[in-house]
């Protein structure tokens, strides 16, 4: 069973908050998830491998480390994923991104797929799925589903905001993908809502409803 990382550092939890709030607009909301996004980035790399460097300082030769040719792939569902990706990015710059659209369909809550395009050799690189919201786990399944059915061989899942519901979903989906959450709340509404969540990620992103 893939383990679940619930990423609790107060820089993180603390711009989560302000995240939550319905007075904070889209702007602030959309650095503040680019900024956790960051952050978090950091704790879903903390397994890479890294192998010893000889590098010249201006005094003498040290034995450094350095990750060791490590090839990743983040790949963000649309729309909401795409607000993670430029924080992500600062800090793994060399990762290249591929794009899963999918909606979920409001009646049946079911993911519709309408957009994949993944770098050609996805087979070799340790993707990271990322999308601010698991709540019935019904899209990130569906996506890490098309991932496996284009040959990916690593992948993690890391959201904003669970709901036990989404994380239960994924795991029995995908035993073999590691979790990683800056919170895991309560339930879901009768509308697949995350409670108490922080609303529509798609559109306090984007400014849309
Ligand atoms: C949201 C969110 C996830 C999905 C989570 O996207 O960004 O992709 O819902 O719900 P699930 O776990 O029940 O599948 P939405 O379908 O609203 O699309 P959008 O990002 O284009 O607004
Ligand atoms: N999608 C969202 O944007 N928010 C939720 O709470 C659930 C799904």
């Amino acid at each position: 069973m893939g383990k679940v990382y619930v990423l609790d550092h107060p820089l993180i939890q603390h711009k989560l908050a302000l995240i939550r709030d319905k007075n904070t607009g889209s702007k602030d909301f959309r650095d503040l998830v680019e900024e956790v996004a960051m952050l978090m980035a950091y704790e879903v790399t903390r397994d890479f491998p890294l192998q010893e460097v000889a590098i010249e300082t201006p005094v003498a030769t040290a034995t450094t480390k350095m990750i060791a040719g490590r090839k990743v792939g983040l790949v963000p569902i649309l729309r909401a994923g795409l607000g993670m990706v430029d924080g992500m990015l600062r800090l793994i710059p060399a990762a290249k991104v591929g794009h899963v659209g999918l909606y979920r369909d409001p009646e049946t809550l079911q993911p519709v797929e309408y957009y994949c395009k993944l770098p050609p050799d996805v087979e070799e690189r340790d993707l990271i799925v990322i999308d601010p919201m698991l709540a019935t786990g019904g899209s990130a399944s569906a996506a890490i589903t098309f991932l496996k059915e284009r040959s990916a061989r690593s992948i993690k899942l890391m959201c904003l905001i669970a709901a036990p519901e989404g994380i239960k979903a994924v795991e029995e989906a995908h035993p073999d993908v590691d979790i990683f959450v800056a919170a895991v709340d309560k339930q879901l509404n009768d509308h697949g809502y995350i409670v108490p969540g922080l609303g529509d990620a798609g559109d306090r992103l984007f400014g849309t409803k």
